[in-house]
């Protein structure tokens, strides 16, 4: 039977409730202790990249405020957290010599998460890429996948005594897309044959650092990859057409990644629109196959809403579009839409597809613009909607057999958006940018008595 909204749910007694963040977007503090610059420094420089000029120099100033942050999880009572490391202030030339102000500054961290009892899941690249690899072909180049390897390495042996597990690389599609194809994001490029190197380079990488980590003999050691997943809905479900642009969309967007890091190498249709955009995919060599698939442990999902998808009118080289939403779903402040159906599908299909491997929902969040009122407090109804509609599902997902593990909600706090700069807020904590100063938002503590009790309460109601 399925629960109705008006029932409590309780989920399994070792799901883990997290928060998500990433380096570049909350640490500020960018040429502290020895850091060295990346893309994302230098691509907030360029006239018109980032809305209102905004840049990440000071973001919410956690690399100062680490404590205080740490405290406040700790006062929110959730009992993990996802965080990256900035490759620049760890390797500031990307390769070689370590800056061990860097590995000091995580040291300090991760112990301070662990004296409360909150349990790190450390991304190892959330797109801060030294500016170094940059200026010698960045991702386009099969060499930074050895040099992010060599990066994972000195992380493992810093941090592997206290970290178990590992995101490697976070949301290879939009580093393609936004970053290579479209320039939206750092570092600006727009070239469709890069966005597809860029992709198979990182896949590389996410294999050659899950090979050093196993090297490293900790047996419960675990590495996964972040992924974009959208799931492509078709315009018309009774237009074979649609059907088919949707399957071809899903191709483009979730399979392309999950299918060769899962053993089944790089899906055949999709592998046909490529060769058709850009001609051969001869960054593929030999034995990559086998290097990307040799051990993933985990799939990490990010999930924020869906793509309705119709065919023709192409988007790009591709014979589909993406469709406007429909008028009667409800959509977040970035007018996404909101379907947890569509997460609780993506959760039962991923476990069907690829029978086994844990699920991480490493992201899934939206923005609401709320602010303190005169009470001082942040009263973010809409958010917590939000999250009792998507955990629902989740649980769901879970009835049904999908292994979720736990679910890391963006964001811990309001931050630097990429392109969209400061406006979106995105957190379960509110900031004054003027001040630094954080507010627990409504939504941030009803999330804290979820993570506490392990039960959600009947929609609208309150936690026993
Ligand atoms: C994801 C990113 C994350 C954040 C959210 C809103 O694509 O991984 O850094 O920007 O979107």
């Amino acid at each position: 039977m399925t629960p109705a909204d008006s029932d409590a749910l309780r989920f399994p007694d070792r799901f883990r409730w997290g928060t998500s963040t990433s380096s570049y977007q909350v640490e500020g503090a960018v040429s502290a202790d020895g850091r060295g610059e990346s893309i994302w420094d230098r691509f907030c420089r360029v006239p018109g990249a980032v809305e209102n000029g905004d840049t990440g120099d000071v973001a919410c100033d956690q690399y100062r405020r680490g404590a205080e942050d740490i405290a406040l999880m700790a006062r929110l009572g959730t009992g993990a957290h996802r965080f990256s490391l900035a490759w620049p202030r760890i390797q500031p030339d990307g390769r070689g010599r370590v800056e061990k102000r860097g590995i000091d500054h995580y040291d300090r961290f991760i112990d301070g998460l662990l004296a409360e009892g909150i349990t790190p899941l450390v991304t190892l690249y959330h797109w801060d890429l030294p500016s170094a690899l940059q200026d010698a072909g960045g991702w386009r180049e099969r060499d930074t996948a050895k040099r992010f390897a060599e990066y994972a390495a000195v992380c493992f042996d810093a941090f592997g005594d206290r970290v178990r597990d590992w995101v490697t690389i976070n949301e290879p599609w939009i580093v393609g897309l936004l970053g290579h194809q479209l320039g939206l994001h750092a570092p600006g490029e727009e070239d469709l044959k890069a966005s597809v190197t860029v992709m198979h380079h990182l896949l590389l990488a996410h294999g050659l650092a899950a090979g050093e980590l196993h090297a490293r003999g900790r047996d419960d050691a675990r590495a996964g990859i972040a992924y974009s997943l959208f799931p492509s809905v078709p315009d018309d479900p009774a237009d074979p057409a649609d059907v088919a642009a949707a399957a071809g969309s899903d191709g483009y967007v979730n399979r392309w990644f999950l299918d060769p890091v899962h053993g089944r190498g790089y899906p055949e249709d999709m592998r046909e629109h490529w060769e058709r955009a850009v001609g051969e995919l001869d960054f593929v060599r030999d034995g990559d196959l086998g290097t990307i698939a040799s051990r993933s442990d985990f799939i990490g999902v990010n999930y924020y809403t869906r793509r309705i998808i119709g065919a023709g009118g192409g988007d790009g080289p591709w014979p589909w579009s993406v469709r406007p939403g429909r008028d009667d779903v409800e959509r977040t402040g970035l007018g996404w839409e909101i379907v947890p159906d569509d997460l609780e599908r993506l959760l039962v299909r991923l476990h069907r597809d690829y029978p086994g491997v844990p699920l991480l929902i490493t992201e899934n969040g939206a923005v609401y613009d709320d602010g303190p009122g005169d009470d001082g407090a942040v009263h973010d109804e809409r958010r917590i909607a939000f999250l009792d509609g998507h955990l629902r599902a989740v649980h769901r997902a879970i009835a049904a057999g999908a292994p979720v593990e736990g679910y890391y909600h963006w964001s811990l706090i309001d931050n630097f958006e990429w392109a969209m700069g400061y406006r979106p807020r995105f957190g379960l904590v509110h900031i004054d940018r003027a001040t630094q100063r954080r507010t627990v938002k409504d939504s941030g503590l009803w999330y804290g008595r979820l993570a506490a009790s392990g039960v959600l309460p009947p929609r609208g109601g309150a936690h026993r």
